[in-house]
């Protein structure tokens, strides 16, 4: 049975940009758009603590740092409290870092992922404050987050109308080292439509500029996961892994759902019907299971297919329509992907 062990933590339902893509702020209850308050935080480590005594934390929202740093200097006593060990990783726009959050990060051994969409004009192109710029801002956030060496990486939605290649240059000329870039999430049920070629080549060309530059120091997570499958290993990341399992939700009011992606298909398919106000932990991995299970069937079409020990299907929540025996919205992109890569580094499927 998956134990659970990476809790993603909605810190606080707000957020102060108004991104014009946010699946959170379209998928989301009115009840979470709320700070998750000590009080709940305080019960959610203790149930964790009779649980396991080593966990990693996601905090993320909406916008986490909404919450102010003393609230997370609380929550790390509360972790200390129950002698948890706690990874602790944080996930934000970065308008609102200081030096003051960044000596806190550093001091508490925080990851923080910093959303940063290119150059000012393809991040400005969705992530504003009421319809204003927010570039210059997460600028200073990454500056502030290098200079006092926090570990930080950034996370690119992957906008297939920009330019891939001009936006890694940037990051790399920003002194950016660690980039995850990610495809906007859709499914066969939220009837987005997937123009293959472009997205192809968005990735693409972004992989050979990468492989082309020969830096070993700066990382892109989903060509890393993508190379260690071409030559025989395993992903890191769950995106080709088909093996949901592991992760939970809790929403600002208590509310569990399994990974927060599958929101975009309708909250019973997110959520567990399951409160980390009434819940402890045995009943939530049942539960958890139960769901998992399902998810990760795949269709015949997939199962038969000689690039299946690669992508493995991808991720459950792009496969879904009426279930997840699907293939995934993305199939085509993936195959050209990983066919092209493969060529580019001389390697065949094996069946
Ligand atoms: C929902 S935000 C929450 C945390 C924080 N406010 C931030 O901006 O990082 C987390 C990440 O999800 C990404 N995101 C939002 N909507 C998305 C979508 N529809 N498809 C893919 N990624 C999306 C954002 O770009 C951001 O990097």
């Amino acid at each position: 049975m998956g134990k659970i062990n990476y809790i993603i933590i909605k810190a606080n339902g707000n957020c102060n940009l108004n991104c014009t893509y946010c699946y959170y702020t379209q998928h989301q209850l009115s009840e979470w758009k709320t700070a998750y308050n000590l009080d709940l935080l305080e019960i959610t480590f203790k149930k964790i603590a009779d649980y396991t005594d080593i966990i990693t934390i996601c905090w993320h929202g909406g916008e986490p740092l909404l919450n102010g740093v003393d609230y997370f200097r609380k929550a790390i006593e509360i972790q200390r409290k129950y002698k948890l060990k706690v990874e602790n990783n944080l996930q934000t726009n970065g308008t609102l870092i200081n030096n003051e959050w960044a000596e806190f990060f550093k001091e508490n051994n925080f990851s923080v992922g910093l959303s940063l969409d290119g150059n000012k004009e393809t991040h400005d192109l969705n992530r504003l404050k009421n319809n204003t710029s927010s570039y210059d801002k997460v600028l200073d956030g990454l500056n502030i987050l290098i200079k006092h060496k926090v570990k930080h990486g950034v996370l690119c939605y992957a906008n297939p109308d920009t330019d891939s290649v001009a936006i890694f240059r940037h990051f790399v000329q920003l002194g950016i080292r660690k980039i995850d870039f990610m495809l906007p999430i859709i499914s066969h049920h939220s009837n987005a439509e997937v123009d293959v070629e472009k997205v192809s080549n968005y990735f693409i060309q972004l992989f050979h500029e990468w492989f082309d530059l020969n830096n070993p120091n700066i990382k892109i997570r989903i060509f890393e996961d993508i190379l260690s499958l071409l030559l025989g290993g395993k992903a890191n990341n769950c995106l080709f892994k088909n093996q949901c399992g592991g992760f939970i939700t809790i929403e600002p009011n208590g509310d569990i759902g399994i990974c927060e992606n599958h929101r975009i298909n309708g909250f019973e398919n997110y959520l567990l019907n399951k409160n980390i106000l009434h819940d402890n932990f045995i009943s939530i991995e049942n539960e958890a299971h139960i769901r998992n299970e399902n998810i990760n069937k795949l269709s015949n079409e997939c199962l038969n297919c000689n690039l299946l020990p690669w992508c493995n299907g991808g991720c459950s929540v792009e496969r879904f329509f009426d279930g997840f025996k699907n293939i995934n919205v993305y199939c085509r992109v993936y195959k050209n992907i990983f066919s092209n890569l493969a060529e580019r580094i001389y390697v065949q499927p094996k069946k």
